[in-house]
């Protein structure tokens, strides 16, 4: 603790980040009628500022993450319920569209990649229909003729990542979020128990629970115990956002994806006219720079896919940060410290997993407990303890 910095206020929660993920944890606590506190320099800035805001359960389903794929479904299920109240307790629209998503083949190679996605979802149940190059045309008339095949999927969705977080600032503040808007510098322990942070500038807010939700920041935190801190890397993704003119629209009128030459590329249409095609997805650490060669990349694939999509004005290019995890899933839940709970390490499904982490870390802050859905994301699954016992 700095000397000379009384203790700023007391919260029973302080929440540690305030992306979308920290925002929503932070309104679920305060719902519960716990005293919440948000110490963030810019509360709704972060990763949801790039993201495409895809809720892309089925689509983005791999190999080897059955378990998350039910964590997926379950907060794409409580989407529509969420995004309505969330409009009705912030008074704004969160951009929620229920639109569907086309993932396309542009070469043998992709197709056979898109017929084992398809095998992989049936397999789950998921409901995905296998479309000829001309029932996608069909579907979406501005396709390359070259598109070989595609998987319509009418239950992923999108939402604006920006609008849904203006919302969540909003719905906090009516639910009596106290937001400090510095940097936590450090985490408070006393007698071996979170409890609060130290701001820059010196202020300390005590908590008696503290939600670590920064997210590729919050492996970075100071004063965390190693036992306790999060294993999360930042995965850079670039992302593009275009502006349809009236006289082209509908431009699209849903989700269009495909890998091209093993890249991922998708074009996310939104209701006012804003069109955002991304990702790149690359492992250098904490750099955020726009290059020449992911904007090369991305429109050259988008292009391919919809090559009416250089008439449009580029009007924005930005990178953001992903928080990995060693296995891809999120890490929910209290953690090695008594006193902190962690909700990080979303990876690709920040924005679709809003609604469950929020309600799963109010739960775990009120009970101790993870809900059932949730208990496969304990952080625990990464303690040295634990990865003995399953090794
Ligand atoms: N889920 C989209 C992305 O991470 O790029």
């Amino acid at each position: 603790m700095h000397p000379g910095h009384s203790s700023a206020r007391s919260a029973d929660v302080l929440v540690i980040g305030g992306g979308v993920i920290g925002l929503v944890t932070a309104w679920r606590a305060a719902q519960r009628g716990l005293r919440t506190a948000l110490a963030d320099p810019e509360p709704g800035g972060g990763a949801a500022q790039v993201a495409a805001g895809m809720l892309a359960a089925v689509t983005e389903l791999h190999y080897g993450e059955e378990t998350l794929l039910g964590l997926n479904l379950a907060s794409a299920g409580r989407y529509p319920g969420f995004a309505a109240e969330l409009g009705e307790a912030s008074g704004q629209d969160t951009g929620y569209r229920s639109c569907g998503t086309l993932a396309v083949a542009l070469d043998a190679d992709d197709r056979a990649h898109l017929r084992e996605l398809h095998a992989l979802q049936r397999r789950f149940g998921l409901q995905s229909e296998w479309l000829t190059g001309r029932e996608c045309r069909r579907l979406e008339p501005l396709l390359a003729p070259g598109v070989r095949g595609g998987l319509r999927v009418d239950g992923d969705h999108q939402v604006d990542p920006r609008r849904l977080t203006r919302a969540l600032v909003v719905a906090c503040e009516r639910a009596g979020v106290v937001f400090h808007r510095r940097w936590a510098e450090r985490l408070s322990v006393v007698r071996d128990r979170a409890a609060g942070a130290v701001l820059t500038g010196g202020a300390t807010v005590a908590a008696d629970q503290v939600v670590l939700a920064a997210g590729s920041l919050s492996g970075r935190l100071a004063g965390v115990p190693a036992q306790a801190l999060p294993p999360v890397r930042p995965v850079k993704g670039q992302v593009l956002r275009l502006r349809v003119p009236s006289e082209y629209a509908p431009f699209l009128s849903r989700t269009v994806r495909a890998v091209v030459r093993g890249s991922h590329v998708y074009l996310v249409p939104r209701e006012n006219g804003e069109l955002v095609v991304g990702a790149t997805s690359e492992e250098l650490g904490w750099d955020t720079a726009v290059t020449a060669g992911g904007v090369y990349r991305l429109l050259r694939d988008a292009h391919e896919l919809v090559p009416g999509i250089t008439e449009l004005p580029l009007t924005e290019t930005r990178a953001g940060l992903r928080p990995g995890s060693p296995d891809n899933a999120p890490l929910l839940g209290p953690s090695e410290l008594p006193g902190l709970l962690l909700a990080t390490g979303h990876y690709r499904n920040g924005v679709l997993l809003a609604p469950v982490t929020g309600d799963a870390l109010a739960h775990a802050l009120v009970t101790g407990e993870l809900p059932d859905e949730a208990r496969p994301f304990t952080p625990r699954r990464f303690s040295p303890a634990q990865q003995k016992v399953s090794a």
